[in-house]
């Protein structure tokens, strides 16, 4: 009995544990990083799981992405963004940009906070 219960209490904080990315809960500031983290590749990580259910979610948070760029940067964060997501290879776009700004974005703008435009993720699955 007592085994069941540890066991029992054991399983409910696993379960706690999952990573969910609730978009409702998106801050109204957030440093990239984080958002990529916290969000993006939760949801990439459902998505591999199961497309069907998670890719409304996980192209919200795409489209998102190109509006918190630096200026100089936007056009073609956008661009990435809108080739990608138009072939339907959403995962396509993670590699073309960070190849190509990751390791500067880092290096310079780490701690740069981003406010998160709400109207962005309106239709949002949850
Ligand atoms: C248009 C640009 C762009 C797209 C698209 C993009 N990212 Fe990122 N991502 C970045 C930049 C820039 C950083 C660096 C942020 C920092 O460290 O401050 C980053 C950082 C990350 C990080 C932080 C950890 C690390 O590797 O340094 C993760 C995780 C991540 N991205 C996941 C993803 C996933 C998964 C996708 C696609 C489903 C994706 N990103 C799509 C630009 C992008």
């Amino acid at each position: 009995m007592k085994k069941t219960l540890i066991l029992f209490l054991f399983f409910t904080l696993l379960a706690n544990c999952k990573k969910e990315a609730d978009l409702k809960k998106l801050p109204a500031e957030i440093t990239l990083h984080d958002y990529m983290e916290d969000f993006v590749e939760v949801v990439e990580e459902d998505f591999k799981k199961n497309p069907e259910a998670n890719k409304q979610k996980l192209f919200l948070l795409l489209k998102a992405v190109p509006s918190m760029a630096i200026e100089e940067n936007k056009e073609e964060w956008q661009k990435i963004v809108d080739k990608h997501l138009s072939e339907n290879e959403p995962l396509e776009s993670c590699k073309a940009c960070h190849q190509k700004f990751k390791k500067n974005y880092k290096n310079t703008y780490r701690k740069r906070m981003i406010s998160i435009d709400r109207a962005l993720f309106e239709n949002s699955p949850n």
